[in-house]
């Protein structure tokens, strides 16, 4: 058995928008915009960034909420994203999803019986009624509830165990990959870390997959294994946890983490602030989607979006600091000396000056003077 899951290749979610007397039709929210990543067996991906970066929407995408723009979601070695919905349906018990608010996601018209005893019968889990019930009662075992709460409505719990039912139904169809999306946002410190520690078990215990959407990093750093970052719609770094907390090659990844608490009294990181707002996913910016905002851009920015390319055994979109960060003399790895190389020579999309900019300094300023390479 493949040790990968779940394998996203080059995802894209548009929504159009709809058109008015002063709006032009044909407008799109570029929400993802060519994502790609995978997920082993057992392993917990955290997808990380700003409110609105399109997040959830990579997650619903993989759970085929809706149909995606362009892209490709294979689980499991099959493609799920153009499959009939017949076909699709026995692959639905294997993904399953936690959202960040237990009280809408539960019906509260039903009794938890009900809410463990849906999934179990939609999939034909289990044979009889009294089969059912023990399926129950072990769900709540396994989530730490009594069994007397399968008696009671979802408003009678507070918070934290109503995220606790949620889990369980989430569980009951022995799904391989559970999509958490912001599953420990709403819910004080203390109950946060008991519903991250009991993920943490069942993971352990039914060898699940974790896609742990948050934008908490203390949690995230915690409890994941690898950590994507997104920026308007795209991933711009990914690595392991160590390398991504410990040497985070991505400007955007390294304002991210400066405002992560430092658990140690009397220390502190250097706090990066970015300036501005993230730009609009109907009209990214050209070049890097980051550059309206990135304290080291520079031209070659405003003009040439970089790929994600592998650095230190790990994708980065960085193209700068793929220069800055490496260490001089070049390494000894080809490999990585050729991509240097490859990034300093300036490509013919690359125009140093742009002409009307030159133009306008000439006659305001007189001619230009060249900046130092190391400069731009
Ligand atoms: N159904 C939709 N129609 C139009 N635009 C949408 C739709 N769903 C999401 N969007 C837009 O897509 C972008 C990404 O949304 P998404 O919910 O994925 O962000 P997010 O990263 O999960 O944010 P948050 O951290 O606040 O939950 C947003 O600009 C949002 O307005
Ligand atoms: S490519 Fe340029 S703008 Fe983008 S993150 Fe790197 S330095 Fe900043
Ligand atoms: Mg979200």
């Amino acid at each position: 058995m493949s040790e990968v899951l779940l394998q996203v290749n080059d995802l894209k979610k548009h929504f159009p928008l709809r058109g008015g007397v002063l709006r032009p039709r044909g407008r799109r929210v570029y929400a993802v915009d060519g994502v790609s990543f995978q997920i082993d067996r057992a392993e917990t991906l955290a997808l990380v960034g700003e409110s609105g970066c399109g997040k959830s929407t990579v997650g619903r995408a993989i759970l085929r909420l809706f149909e995606i723009t362009a892209g490709q979601v294979v689980l499991d070695g099959r493609r799920i994203d153009d499959m009939p919905a017949g076909a699709l349906r026995p692959l639905r018990r294997r993904m399953q999803v936690v959202f960040q608010d237990p009280l809408s996601s539960l019906n509260p018209r039903m009794r938890v019986r009900d809410l463990l005893a849906e999934p179990i019968r939609n999939f034909a889990l289990a044979k009889s009624g009294a089969e059912i019930d023990a399926r129950i009662d072990l769900l709540l075992e396994k989530v730490r509830l009594p069994r007397e709460a399968k008696a009671r409505w979802p408003h009678e719990f507070s918070g934290g165990q109503r995220q606790r039912i949620a889990i369980a139904r989430a569980l009951a169809p022995e799904p391989d990959l559970i999509v958490c999306d912001e599953a420990v946002s709403a819910l004080d410190v203390s109950v946060k870390a008991q519903i991250v520690n009991l993920l943490h078990d069942l993971q352990r215990e039914f060898g699940l997959a974790l896609l742990f959407i948050s934008h908490d990093l203390a949690i995230v750093e915690h409890m994941t294994h690898r950590v994507a970052v997104m920026y308007l719609g795209k991933i711009v770094e990914l690595g392991r946890k160590r390398q991504i907390f410990g040497a985070c090659k991505h400007p955007y990844t390294e304002a991210l983490l400066s405002a992560v608490p430092v658990p140690e009294p009397g220390a502190a990181r250097k706090r990066i602030i970015l300036k501005g707002d993230v730009p609009s996913p109907i009209n990214p910016p050209k070049g890097c989607r980051f550059h309206t905002r990135c304290p080291y851009a520079f031209d070659r920015c405003r003009v040439e979006e970089p790929e994600l390319r592998p650095l230190d055994e790990r994708p980065v979109t960085c193209t700068i600091c793929r220069r800055c960060r490496i260490p001089w003399p070049l390494p000894v790895d080809t490999e990585l000396r050729d991509s240097v190389r490859e990034f300093c020579t300036p490509s013919p999309a690359w125009p140093v000056q742009p002409p009307r900019r030159a133009w306008r300094r000439f006659f305001l300023r007189g001619p230009a003077i060249p900046r130092p390479r190391s400069d731009r």
